[in-house]
């Protein structure tokens, strides 16, 4: 993303930006020791665990694990893109940054896709006041109880049933026209194009920052599809996106929970009720990126499903996606429905006061986890507990290691009535390998890299260090190499500074979080340059001893790096899916 914007300028621009300014003008910190100190503005808590470190120009929270340098803050906490960082980086420093850098360095330009999408979304509502036959796409909505003040709020638009508007009035060239055909707007019918939404009440979709991005188009009676939605595009990964959200933090400064439900309509209606922190998933499963916005989002989460088989087992499916990141720290919730109501039917009903009232009664995570598995199993018997045992083994233990992990164990163990491992996530048992009660330490080559990222002028003691290491053929040496070779080229780089010549290269969300592995900070200050020197030894010591074991023309393995290579791969692998689950 951040294409070839010479090094060197994001190097200057992060030594002339203070990250505890820039921080402080958004929240107020304070001093405590070296660092400054704040209650963390990227989830709720009551005692400050967020600390920006003017040393190391790097903002960590130690509740929420949120981290990062002042381009990354702003990202977050502005919600720019990272271009859009540099730039107010650059204008808050008063530097130039040389516009010939703008267009042809930054990888792909997407900014006419989204004005395209803009000027989209102004064609369809214009249509909706304008189009003789837009008075049937206004009747529908009043049939559906909509009000004009909330279809303006969520902009809604009308494609009319003949003619083209986007093509005719933005498809002015071979380029425009191509645009239109990448985004889903315009398709090839017969080897012609024309616009894709026909005779549809159309919903824009609006990213978190309010910029259009894709479109969801309704008909306005029976038929097939009863939604046609915007293709995954350059700006639109559906997987990615929460209808709503950005109307959600536009009318409530402060989120204290958010609803998660399945419709366009859903959303809109309970707006229409007073209910506006509601998002919706867009006709997907829940991914790992919607349970990321969500927690950014607010400290709790109810997701609403239908009381039927589909809906409990979508539910589910939310549920294990949302295991790998159940801290506690976030209330997540299920709200089931009666049958044969959604929420825009149930609301319409009941009324918002019942509907709030169904809210805060929604099941816990936990529950529904144990309501469900015991369900599978007979629990009046001593195999039936035992499996039920087994049946949550795998699922405790994606959980995060931390209080909540602990606390569902301890529900296992009253459940089963046995004593349970704490550690494990199952009940005791002979043969069971015991792993550690915390995260380990990363490896060697980890616990390197993570020493150098957080204070980069260890890199003097690899000079006095035996460089055996260096001819292993794990991806972390190669990391740790280019580190040194870019320390010694930039003696003085800080530690933001370094992990943003990272940024569009491939682990850089690793090498982040690995600055901030909770490990560095059991080391003493004056312990660390021992610390760095002595993995460098112990290192080049197992690569000699590597390398006395095998003949000489077989290449290292780099055994002692292998848990490097299987995070490095177990997050490749991530993406992989992530990416097979989008197409
Ligand atoms: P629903 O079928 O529950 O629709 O699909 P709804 O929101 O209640 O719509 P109304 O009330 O009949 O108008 C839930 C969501 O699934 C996606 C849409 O995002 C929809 O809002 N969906 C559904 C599609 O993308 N295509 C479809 O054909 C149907
Ligand atoms: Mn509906």
């Amino acid at each position: 993303m951040a294409g070839r914007i010479p090094p060197e300028l994001i190097d200057e621009l992060l030594s002339r930006t203070d990250i505890v300014d820039l921080i402080g003008t958004r929240i107020q910190l304070r001093k405590a020791g070296k660092d400054y100190q704040a209650r963390c503005p990227f989830h709720e808590e009551k005692t400050p665990s967020f600390t920006v470190s003017p040393d190391k120009q790097f903002y960590h929270c130690f509740g929420c694990g949120a981290h990062g340098t002042a381009i990354g803050f702003l990202m977050e906490y502005d919600r720019l893109a990272f271009r859009e960082a540099v730039d107010e980086l650059a204008r808050r420093a008063g530097l130039e940054i040389p516009g010939a850098v703008d267009a042809a360095d930054l990888g792909p330009d997407h900014r006419p896709l989204y004005q395209l999408h803009e000027q989209a979304a102004d064609i369809y509502r214009e249509q909706l006041r304008s189009h003789p036959e837009a008075q049937r796409a206004v009747d529908y909505l009043k049939r559906r109880g909509l009000s004009g003040e909330i279809a303006a709020r969520y902009g809604l638009g009308f494609a009319p049933p003949a003619g083209n508007p986007l093509l005719s009035r933005l498809g002015t060239g071979p380029i425009e026209r191509g645009r239109l055909a990448t985004c889903g707007l315009a398709v090839d019918q017969d080897g012609r194009l024309r616009d894709r939404f026909r005779d549809r009440v159309v919903f824009p979709i609006r990213d978190r920052r309010g910029r259009v991005i894709g479109f969801g188009g309704r008909l306005l009676g029976e038929g097939k599809p009863k939604y046609l939605n915007s293709p995954e595009t350059p700006i639109f990964r559906k997987g990615h996106q929460l209808y709503g959200l950005f109307e959600a933090q536009k009318a409530n400064r402060r989120l204290d929970a958010m609803l998660v439900v399945e419709g366009y309509m859903d959303v809109i209606a309970l707006a229409q009720f007073g209910l506006t922190n509601v998002v919706a998933t867009l006709g997907t499963a829940t991914t790992p990126e919607h349970l990321q916005l969500l927690s950014r989002a607010a400290p709790e989460v109810v997701f609403c499903f239908d009381g039927d088989p589909a809906g409990r087992a979508a539910a589910w499916k939310a549920l294990e996606t949302a295991l790998p990141s159940a801290t506690g720290r976030q209330s997540i919730r299920f709200l089931f429905l009666p049958d044969g109501e959604d929420p825009d039917t149930l609301i319409r009903a009941e009324g918002p006061e019942a509907f709030r009232t169904r809210m805060v009664r929604a099941q816990p995570l936990s529950e529904l986890l144990f309501e469900q598995l015991c369900g599978r199993v007979d629990m009046t018997s001593i195999d039936g507990r035992a499996q039920l045992a087994t049946l949550a083994q795998p699922l405790i233990q994606s959980v995060p290691a931390g209080v909540y992990h602990d606390m569902l164990v301890g529900r296992l163990a009253a459940l089963t009535g046995l004593a349970v491992d704490r550690r494990q996530g199952t009940p005791r048992h002979g043969r069971v390998r015991r792993e550690p009660a915390h995260p380990s330490r990363p490896s060697r080559i980890a616990q390197a890299i993570a020493l150098l990222l957080d204070h980069p002028e260890l890199a003097s003691e690899a000079a006095a260090a035996p460089d055996d290491w260096r001819r292993s053929t794990s991806p972390g040496v190669a990391i740790l190499v280019q580190l040194l070779e870019t320390i010694a080229a930039y003696p003085t780089i800080s530690k933001a500074a370094l992990l943003e010549r990272w940024r569009d290269r491939e682990h850089f969300a690793y090498l982040q979080r690995l600055s901030v592995d909770p490990f560095l900070r059991d080391i003493p200050v004056e312990g660390l340059a021992a610390e760095f020197s002595g993995a460098l030894h112990r290192m080049s010591e197992e690569v000699r001893k590597e390398e006395r074991r095998r003949p000489l023309n077989q290449p290292s393995t780099g055994a002692w790096s292998d848990e490097v290579r299987a995070r490095l791969e177990q997050e490749a692998e991530a993406a992989r899916t992530r990416k097979r689950s989008l197409e």
